[in-house]
């Protein structure tokens, strides 16, 4: 089977994307906790335990993790509320697969729900949740804004929105440093660990086409968030996009 080449696939649009993308989480499923976890240093842990800081969970709410893949997010929300409950979006079922190998590990399917759906037509009512967290997928989506317009249907008044993302780093050293890591270490680790070095070709160039902060951020508030803003983690090299939804 020929793969998709990874420039291509990042400029993709609607359906055509979103096969490709699923398809590809399908493939590396598998092996992505141990990747992100090794590419990241394990600084992935740490940004996530800050965005979930930011949800202010509480006890009986129901949040949505979205593009939860094998859901390092949801654990992380369990891990501050173990009260609360989950629900876990994804569009590929191989993630959606290890997800469930992992909650039925932590003994946690009463707490976890795994969903298959598309973040940019969210099977919720509107105004049915208590806070919403996207970690690095929404760079994935074709159609952000449509995604983020969901996100602000969904959600409660005054529900918090939590983004996890590689949105491009703002200091032109350190973008350059990790540039090199982005074009040569990373692709060689994805190939040598998970055999598939089109996945890890891919993650810099969708990088590349995110729209940048300031457009970004323009849509949440066109989304009803009012307060949106965006705090750069580890020099930017994660963002985190955080807005309440209005009342
Ligand atoms: C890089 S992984 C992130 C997984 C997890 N949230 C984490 O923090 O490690 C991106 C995930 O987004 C999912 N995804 C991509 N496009 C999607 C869409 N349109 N709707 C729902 N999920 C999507 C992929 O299937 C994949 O599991």
């Amino acid at each position: 089977m020929s793969l998709p080449d990874p420039q291509a696939l990042s400029r993709e649009t609607g359906s055509r994307r979103k096969a490709g993308v699923e398809a590809m989480f399908d493939r590396i499923a598998g092996r992505y906790d141990l990747l992100n976890h090794l590419l990241s240093g394990g600084t992935d842990i740490l940004w996530r335990r800050r965005a979930v800081r930011e949800l202010r969970l509480r006890p009986g709410g129901v949040y949505l993790d979205l593009a939860a893949g094998t859901g390092d997010y949801a654990f992380t929300m369990l891990r501050r509320e173990p009260g609360c409950r989950v629900l876990a979006v994804d569009l590929s079922l191989g993630m959606l697969a290890k997800l469930g190998e992992k909650t039925r590990a932590a003994q946690q399917t009463g707490q976890i729900s795994r969903i298959r759906g598309d973040g940019e037509r969210l099977p919720f009512k509107p105004g049915s949740l208590d806070g919403l967290a996207i970690g690095y997928g929404i760079r994935n989506f074709p159609d952000k804004r449509q995604a983020l317009l969901e996100c602000g249907r969904v959600l409660k008044p005054g529900g918090r929105l939590a983004i996890l993302e590689l949105a491009g780093i703002p200091n032109p050293l350190l973008r350059s440093l990790f540039g090199l890591y982005f074009r040569f270490v990373l692709p060689m680790v994805g190939r040598l660990v998970s055999g598939d070095s089109m996945a890890y070709r891919y993650l810099p160039a969708s990088v590349e086409q995110f729209p940048g902060r300031g457009p970004f951020l323009a849509w949440m508030r066109e989304a009803g968030f009012i307060d949106a803003r965006a705090a750069e983690l580890s020099g930017g090299i994660s963002t985190l996009f955080l807005g309440t939804r209005e009342s």
